[in-house]
């Protein structure tokens, strides 16, 4: 039976692919993260189909999942990537991508992103910022380049997502209005470091509807017809950032980027501007490639309700603390033993380090394993060590063999680089 992207069980046992999870967990320990890099690669080759009929490029959001053979693999199949950080870039570049087709977006980019993305030689900057355009024509300059921009546009489209993770309505710090962006474009002769290549938009994550895409791509075209009479040479690119929501569990559907590229070619009709088309999918190219397997550490009965706590909390996986995200937790092992109700929580010192309330197990012991399922994206790359937790391990599924990504943070890796007084 399949429980998510390439997460299966074999004989009553929760495999990645062809392997027990059980058996890499006797190497790694808990809390780890798995990501099945197969069941991401044909995720990849889903959303790419689903433009094809564009002149289309993927970027991948590298702050939904960083962990390096998931990015190389990836690279290796011609994705590109969306980074946010220089950060993000040096784990790009580390895993072999090629910057030209690396966009950087980021409402804060320093001059210290800037200049190593153009270091770099990465294609794209998507600018949030009339002092952003100032700060990248400058750094531009300084090395005798011209830096490629596109303007991010706030089209102020709503989406049906959480509230934390909307970006497109004109309250929300990202992008540039229209009106922005029209005095921008006259004002382009004076940035001479950077052209204006195109617009982007990334409305929020997590939509499970086309229709704020067509939205914000009418919003879009009509600001594109207004300024280009204003620039030199005709802008020819368009971002429509990621946001493509999945399936985190039975009550939601996902949203096919196949549903997506309809909507576009019909907001594009029968225009034949010669534009290329960027997507930014982080999470669902990833979300349901990866699960957090972890241990039961105590079964806690109290007067009127059960506790399952896990060896994993919110440090770990801090979706569900940060905006109420449910994920679906099935045992590695099944059992034949009977269902019982737990709230399930974390060790860390937060009530709101809480997984699920009133979910159905099948009877659990200290020991038992779980696994949190869709954890492959905004998992790791949010994880912190509050609580002086060390960083969880990271492991991958490739072609039928497991690799250790990440190994489980020392306590010393932990405080390095911290100085304590010579008391
Ligand atoms: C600019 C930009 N592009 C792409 C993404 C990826 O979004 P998602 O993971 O929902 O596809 C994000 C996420 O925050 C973003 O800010």
């Amino acid at each position: 039976m399949t429980v998510a992207d390439g997460f299966t069980y074999i004989d009553r046992e929760l495999h990645c692919g062809d392997v027990r999870v059980t058996d890499i967990v006797r190497e790694t320990g808990t809390p780890l993260y798995l990501y099945n890099l197969d069941a991401v690669l044909d995720r990849y080759e889903q959303h790419r189909a689903a433009f094809a009929s564009f002149s289309h490029r993927t970027c991948f959001a590298v702050k939904a999942n960083t962990a390096l053979p998931l990015l190389q693999v990836l690279a290796a199949a011609g994705c590109g990537f969306d980074v946010n950080s220089r950060g993000e870039l040096f784990r790009a570049m580390k895993a072999g991508a090629d910057p030209r087709r690396i966009t950087m977006t980021g409402v804060g980019k320093s001059r210290a992103d800037i200049a190593a993305a153009l270091d770099a030689g990465v294609a794209l900057l998507n600018v949030e910022s009339a002092s952003e355009c100032r700060l990248v024509s400058d750094v531009a300059e300084e090395r005798g380049a011209v830096a490629d921009v596109l303007l991010r546009l706030n089209p102020d489209v709503e989406t049906d997502t959480h509230p934390y993770i909307s970006t497109g309505e004109a309250a929300h710090k990202f992008g540039l209005s229209p009106g922005d962006i029209r005095s921008l474009a006259a004002q382009a002769a004076w940035l001479p470091g950077l052209r204006i290549a195109g617009l982007s938009m990334h409305l929020g994550s997590q939509i499970l509807s086309p229709l704020p895409y067509a939205h914000g791509l009418h919003v879009m075209l009509k600001v594109l017809d207004d300024i280009t009479p204003l620039l030199d040479r005709a802008p020819d690119i368009i971002d429509i950032g990621g946001g493509f929501g999945v399936r985190y569990d039975v009550c939601h559907g996902e949203l096919d980027p196949i549903k997506v590229a309809a909507v576009m070619a019909d907001v594009l009709g029968d225009r034949d501007d010669p534009w290329t088309l960027i997507t930014e999918p982080g999470r669902s190219l990833v979300a349901n490639a990866g699960v957090l397997v972890t241990a039961v550490e105590h079964v806690k009965p109290s007067e009127d309700r059960t506790f399952l706590i896990l060896d994993a909390g919110m440090n770990d996986l801090l979706r569900p603390a940060l905006y109420q995200a449910s994920h679906s937790i099935v045992p590695v092992r099944e059992s034949e033993a009977d269902v019982q109700l737990y709230d399930i929580v974390g060790p860390v010192c937060e009530s709101s380090d809480t997984f699920a309330v009133n979910y159905a197990l099948p009877s659990q012991e200290r020991g038992d394993l779980v696994a949190l399922l869709s954890a492959g994206a905004y998992g790791a790359s949010m994880a912190s060590t509050y609580n002086s937790r060390p960083l969880a391990a990271e492991a991958v599924v490739y072609k039928g063999e497991w690799h250790l990504a990440r190994e489980r943070q020392s306590l010393e890796d932990m405080i390095r680089g911290e100085f304590p007084l010579s008391l």
